[in-house]
């Protein structure tokens, strides 16, 4: 892989997502790694990121001059830049000058990390102290205001810095950078591709497996299902998939599932009915982090038996399930730190979290993988393209959109207006711009209409579409005003006991997307 070592800013995250874009594989280590580690992931490039610091300030993460001896091609980034220059023995000044945001840098020798660049360049910055001299042995490349130097290379050593970053889309010709560095500086292929992935995870999986019983949760969201679909390539029939409607789902999704995922991919499916059960365990909870606490209780109480099931039909009685396929992305382990090792299940957020004693080992073939390139795996696998560009939806599903009781009369007011805006943003042709929206139910909040003659006193309904990357932030989606007011019409015409629809203008932070 080509190592991206985090220096702590958010920037860690996007240069791996850029290396992907340029096909070429690309994981996190964090900066407390040694030379040592690094060098153990037999890294084909090491790429230093930006990160808070000055090089000079106390506890400044430290950069071991060993990693420029090691032969590996490495590329310094802002901070990453500095340290570099720093460890090597040019100077690294504290200018009192900053540089942040669109500045403009002279390119004065191209050399091979700026090939194909213009004499000036708008390059995006963020930046106190500054690179006065470099290296010996290094050719400057770019100068800015603030920067005397703000590019350097040595070929031979294969090391090169910029003070920009290239990663950000603010940067026009970053992309350009990374690629010169990754394609003619480390001498890389771009061949991380979809299906070089597949074909590698399906011989993986299958040497993990042997012949072993696997079953898969399937919640019809996106990364299940490309899971599902991919261990199913490699295993076939050993893997069977339990789908647990739990009652909690939006207007056809159980069918969606039924339906469409496993006539695209002839999955074995074990449907469970557990609606009543939910209900009556929710009966009288308003507490949202009870509710979530009994969804995640129950939907696991539910699992293991069907689990045990599955052995059963399978005429295996006695035998056990030994292995559980999730659909862990490559967020959720850089979030938890890092993921090394890993084997047992620890509590995930997929469905509310999963018990540490659940005895099943994990395949988790999408661990590697961002949002964006879990889709392509997806298409690639055939999985219908409805699953695949799927909205986030939540484990606990309708059950946190339900602000006091959940009752089975308001999760049917619920999907009504659910139903009804999602028909109406897809219509729009809505879908792809938004991230998510979820349409939550006021169930213990009434107030005053009036319609035809009569007075109502109904329930609000509160439209929360909003924009993001990743989940992590949003913005609330500016909706055109038409489709609002047709979203708007409809549910109070068409929804029983619903005679408001609000729209939530929260950011998160500091609003949650979730309302629970
Ligand atoms: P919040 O509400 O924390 O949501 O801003 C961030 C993203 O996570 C989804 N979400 C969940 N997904 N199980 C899930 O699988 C959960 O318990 C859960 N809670 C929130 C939410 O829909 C959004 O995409």
């Amino acid at each position: 892989p080509v190592l991206v070592v985090d220096f702590g800013a958010q920037y860690a995250q996007l240069i791996a997502r850029r290396v992907r874009e340029a096909k070429v594989y690309s994981e996190i280590v964090p900066h407390t790694f040694s030379v040592e580690q690094m060098l153990a992931k037999n890294p084909a490039a090491i790429i230093l990121s930006g990160g808070p610091s000055s090089v000079y300030a106390d506890g400044a993460p430290f950069v071991d001059p060993a990693l420029f001896d090691a032969g590996v091609p490495v590329f310094g980034i802002c901070y990453g830049f500095q340290a570099m220059a720093k460890a090597l023995g040019g100077t690294v000044a504290q200018t009192g000058l900053s540089e942040y945001g669109g500045t403009s840098v002279d390119v004065c020798e191209a050399g091979a990390l700026l090939h194909g660049s213009p004499e000036q360049q708008t390059t995006w910055m963020s930046h106190g102290d500054a690179v006065h001299s470099a290296p010996e042995g290094f050719r400057v490349l770019a100068t800015s205001a603030g920067s005397p130097v703000a590019a350097f290379e040595n070929t031979e050593r294969r090391l090169y810095g910029v003070q920009w970053h290239p990663e950000v889309k603010h940067s026009p010709l970053g992309q350009q950078a990374l690629e010169n560095f990754l394609y003619n500086g480390a001498g890389l292929a771009p061949d991380w591709t979809p299906s070089n992935l597949i074909a590698d995870q399906v011989e993986l999986i299958r040497a993990q497996v042997g012949d072993a019983r696997v079953i898969c949760g399937l919640s019809g969201g996106v990364d299940s299902s490309v899971a599902a679909a991919l261990v199913q390539k490699a295993i076939g029939d050993q893997l069977t998939c339990v789908f647990v409607d739990h009652g909690l789902l939006r207007e056809g999704e159980a069918t969606q599932v039924e339906e469409d995922f496993v006539a695209a991919t002839g999955v074995q499916l074990k449907v469970v009915d557990a609606r009543q059960r939910f209900l009556d365990a929710l009966a009288g909870v308003s507490d949202p982090e009870t509710k979530r606490k009994i969804i995640g209780r129950e939907f696991i109480r539910v699992f293991e038996i069907a689990a045990r099931e599955v052995v059963e039909e399978a005429g295996e009685s006695g035998a056990e399930v030994k292995f559980l396929v999730q659909g862990t992305l490559y967020p959720d382990v850089v979030e938890s730190g890092g993921g090394e090792g890993a084997a047992n299940i620890k509590s995930h957020h997929n469905v509310g979290g999963l018990p540490d004693d659940l005895a099943f080992s994990l395949i988790e073939p999408l661990r590697a993988l961002f949002k964006d390139e879990v889709r392509a795996v997806g298409l690639e696998l055939g999985v219908p393209e409805v699953i695949v560009w799927r909205q986030p939806f939540p484990g606990p599903g309708l059950g946190i959109r339900i602000v006091g009781e959940v009752t089975a009369e308001r999760l049917d007011i619920l999907r009504a207006a659910d139903l009804i805006a999602r028909e109406e943003l897809t219509k729009a042709g809505l879908d792809r711009e938004i991230w998510q929206c979820p349409v939550v139910l006021l169930g213990d909040v009434r107030s005053v209409g009036v319609q035809g003659d009569g007075r109502t006193y109904g329930h609000p309904i509160v439209l929360r579409p909003v924009s993001s990357e990743d989940a992590m932030t949003a913005d609330w989606t500016r909706l055109p005003y038409d489709v609002l007011a047709t979203i708007s019409t409809r549910i109070t015409n068409e929804v029983k006991d619903v005679n408001r629809v609000v729209l939530d203008v929260t950011s998160k932070p500091p609003g949650t997307i979730e309302w629970e």
